[in-house]
């Protein structure tokens, strides 16, 4: 253990699918015949408001039918024991970290149990259905709620404290990413080319980056992460 000072994880769609969420990009990645580039913009949330509201809708919905695995629960294990730094940076919009008991979890896509008020620029814990006529908690004002997710096109949160913690880590560990989406998919040739950490893949197949990774595990994030967990933290 007392190897790392600063551990940094990258989570992607993968470690929660175990859990039954869809990833994006796998065979089930459609939503009623929609791929999510065409639900996920500025642009269709103009189009059809409607259709992006029942998206994040059902998705929001389903965090109720689903918890924690066993890859959410190590690395919240991880977290705890571990003397360092430690920040999981999470492209996922599910609170299952958080749920499995992870504290630094930095959401850059956003969060579906959040809305974010276009009015008054707060943002707020949503549980609910969102719709055209939402209120906003803070400043009363109806339609003016979107959910707090990133689109595309849009910039991901807390790049600033990303690069800072990208550039101190000493072991970067990418989980269940298909590596097809910037910023996130960037960050491995950001830390090699700060050439200090080492860098570790553990993801069901290989993702489009695999190759820049010092060293690629394949299989299931429940199976993968518990075993990783034990190494770093049995020294
Ligand atoms: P993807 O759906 O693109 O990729 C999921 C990855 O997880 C794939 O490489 C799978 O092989 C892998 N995988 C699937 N099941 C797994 C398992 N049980 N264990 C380990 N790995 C598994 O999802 P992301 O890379 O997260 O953005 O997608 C990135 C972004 O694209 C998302 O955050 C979302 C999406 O559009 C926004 O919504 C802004």
């Amino acid at each position: 253990m007392a190897k790392y000072r600063s551990i940094v994880i990258l989570t992607g769609a993968g470690i929660s699918a175990e859990s039954g969420i869809p990833t994006f990009r796998g065979a089930d990645g459609l939503w009623e015949g929609h791929r999510v580039e065409d639900v996920a913009t500025p642009e269709a949330y103009v189009r059809d408001p409607e259709l992006v509201h029942h998206f994040y809708n059902m998705r929001r919905a389903a965090l109720g039918t689903v918890a924690p695995n066993p890859a959410h629960a190590a690395l919240a294990r991880l977290e705890q024991a571990f003397d360092g730094r430690f920040l999981i940076i999470t492209q996922n919009v599910d609170d299952l970290h958080e749920r499995a008991g992870s504290k630094n979890v930095l959401h850059m896509h956003g969060e579906l149990r959040k809305a974010w008020c276009l009015g008054c620029d707060n943002r707020t814990a949503w549980l609910e259905d969102m719709t055209e006529e939402s209120r906003c908690p803070h400043c009363s004002r109806e339609g003016r709620l979107r959910p707090d997710i990133v689109w595309f096109g849009e910039m991901p949160y807390e790049m600033d404290r990303i690069d800072e913690a990208l550039s101190g880590c000493d072991l970067f560990v990418s989980i269940g990413t298909s590596g097809n989406v910037y910023p996130a998919a960037g960050f491995v040739a950001m830390v090699r080319h700060m050439g200090r950490a080492h860098t570790l893949e553990l993801n069901l197949d290989p993702s489009e980056g695999s190759r820049m990774f010092h060293e690629t595990r394949h299989g299931p994030a429940s199976q993968l992460v518990p075993e990783f967990v034990d190494e770093v933290l049995g020294g």
